[in-house]
Formats: C-alpha cells, sequence, structure tokens
C-alpha cells in the first residue's frame, strides 16, 4: 500500500514536472511549484513570462539580443507600402528597454547615447536623436501587412480559399481570432500573399505585434515555437508552406510616423540646382549659336549687297 501512494506521489511529480513546459517559447526556462516560465533577456535578468499566450515581442527582442551577443541571429527586409504612414522595420533587432508587463518603452535606446521613438511593435518612427529625445506616447500599431511567398502548388487555387487557409492557420497557431484577418491579397503568378491583419482604432487588448514577431520568425527564421514544426496552411487540400527569408512586414500605426526630411530635401536641392544650371546652360548656348548665326546670315547678306 505505502509502496503504491509512493509510486503515485511519484507519478504525480513527473506530471507536474512534465506540465511546467512553456510551449510558445523555446527560450523560455520553467521551473518550480506552482510552475514559473522566464526568459533571460539580460546577462543575469529572467523576465518571468506568462506562456499561456504568445509572449510579448519586447521580451522576445531583448531575449533574442542577448542570445545574439553570445553568438547568434540577424536579418534585413524591402518591399511595397499599404498606405503612406506605413513603416517598415529596417533598423532590425535592438536590445529594447521594456516596460513590466512586456510593452516597448516609447523611447528606445539600444544602450548608446543614440536614442528614438518606437510604436507599439518597436519599430522606430521618428528620427534618431540623443538622450533628450521627448517620446510622450507608444503609438499603437493596429494594422499589419504580411508579404510572403508560397511554395508551388500542385493545383491552382483561388483567393478565397487562400482567405480561409491563412485564417484557419493564423487561429490554430497564433490563437488570433479570425476577424483579425481583414483581408487577403493572392498573386497567383508570383505566388505572392498579402495577409492584413487589423483591429480597430483604439482597440489596446488584442496585442497584434505578438503575432507579427512569430509568424515572421516561423517563415523567416525557426519557430519561437517548442514545437519547431513549420508554419503551414491547408489550401483546397494541399499542404502550402513558406519560401523562407521572403516575408515583409509592414506596420501601420494609430498616428504616422515623424520622420524629418532631412535627406529627401537634401537630394530636392540637388537635383533643383542641377535643373537650373541646366537650363542656364542651355540658354546661353542658344544665345550664342542664335548671335553666330545672325552674323554670318549679316555678313553674307553684305556681301550680297556688294555684288549687286
Ligand atoms: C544595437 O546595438 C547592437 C550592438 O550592441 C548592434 O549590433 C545593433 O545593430 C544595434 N541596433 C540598432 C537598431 O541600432
Amino acid at each position: 500500500m505505502k509502496l503504491l501512494i509512493a509510486l503515485t506521489l511519484v507519478l504525480l511529480a513527473v506530471g507536474a514536472f512534465s506540465q511546467c513546459t512553456c510551449p510558445n517559447s523555446k527560450w523560455a526556462v520553467c521551473d518550480g511549484t506552482p510552475c514559473q516560465c522566464t526568459l533571460l533577456v539580460g546577462s543575469n535578468d529572467k523576465q518571468v513570462v506568462d506562456c499561456t499566450k504568445l509572449l510579448p515581442k519586447c521580451f522576445l527582442m531583448k531575449a533574442q539580443m542577448r542570445r545574439a551577443r553570445m553568438g547568434n541571429d540577424a536579418r534585413a527586409p524591402i518591399g511595397g507600402k499599404p498606405n503612406e504612414t506605413a513603416i517598415v522595420d529596417n533598423d532590425g533587432v535592438y536590445d529594447p528597454d521594456c516596460e513590466a508587463d512586456g510593452k516597448f518603452k516609447a523611447r528606445q535606446c539600444n544602450n548608446t547615447e543614440e536614442c528614438w521613438c518606437v510604436n507599439s511593435a518597436g519599430v522606430r518612427r521618428t528620427d534618431k536623436g540623443d538622450k533628450t529625445i521627448k517620446c510622450d506616447e507608444v503609438v499603437e500599431t493596429y494594422w499589419l501587412r504580411m508579404q510572403m511567398i508560397h511554395k508551388p502548388l500542385t493545383k491552382a487555387v483561388t483567393k478565397e480559399e487562400i482567405k480561409t487557409a491563412m485564417e484557419n492557420a493564423m487561429l490554430a497557431r497564433y490563437k488570433l481570432a479570425k476577424s483579425f484577418v481583414k483581408d487577403v491579397d493572392y498573386d497567383p503568378e508570383g505566388r505572392m500573399i498579402v495577409v492584413d491583419v487589423k483591429k480597430d482604432i483604439g482597440d489596446r487588448k488584442e496585442d497584434l505585434t505578438r503575432v507579427g514577431w512569430y509568424m515572421e520568425k516561423d517563415i523567416k527564421e525557426k519557430p519561437q515555437f517548442v514545437d519547431q514544426s513549420p508554419f503551414e496552411a491547408m489550401v483546397a487540400g494541399q499542404k502550402m508552406e513558406m519560401e523562407k527569408e521572403k516575408v515583409v512586414v509592414y506596420y501601420v500605426d494609430e498616428k504616422g510616423p515623424e520622420f524629418t526630411m532631412k535627406h529627401l530635401t537634401g537630394g530636392i536641392i540637388a537635383v533643383i540646382v542641377v535643373v537650373i544650371v541646366a537650363v542656364i546652360a542651355g540658354l546661353l548656348a542658344l544665345f550664342f549659336i542664335r548671335r553666330q548665326q545672325q552674323q554670318r546670315y549679316s555678313k553674307a547678306q553684305g556681301r550680297e549687297m556688294d555684288n549687286m
């Protein structure tokens, strides 16, 4: 009897132990009773995380930077905008300052003297400045456009089928309600899929930037999930995978970015100067050519008069 109780206890303990994992992040470490999971975000800095949800992007980015310092990953994208104010993350990963709840702080400095303001996805939305730069608020990203290329399929599929497939895949993989998948565009020739994930302006409950981070990792690099199975969607009975390195993410915020036109202005001034110089040179050339022609003409006329 005693043996049976002991065995049951051991089994229970093993059961509890195996329960203590973080399926939503391979970088998280879990232990203790009650089970607690943490992410190593600094050299000796453990961040407690809630593994029942996708983890905050800010914590993950911090963890990635720590890993990169130990010797790991990198990235860089390019592409076409959903609207005028959309921005792309050209800076890549930095070591962010996070709030206790995993939100990005409005001002980021990457541990340097150079600082800038970010949106809720941690993407830079102002020029870089020094430590005195003022960032009044974290502007919310309410719209993510994710552009990707799928691997060839044996049978042609429609835009509607792709939309259904993406909605299902994102619900299953990221627990993203289908209502957030607002629009899906599809170019069969280029095998390009454009997914617009959008929430209402003012919505502070759903954090789309987490979905953005997980999906980007899934498609570009390696899944953040412990389960390393690739992102794939079932389209009309066919398994559809994405081409690696081909995803582009656009961020649209409740307030547009505030980049000054410094570089652009310089370029425009240069163009204007070149055009003016060219016009003046042209006019001068024309003037001299005409004067020469006129002189020749009057000389010729003079000789004709002499002949008469
Ligand atoms: C942040 O700093 C790291 C070096 O610590 C550097 O590799 C990275 O490019 C920086 N990122 C940005 C966005 O400045």
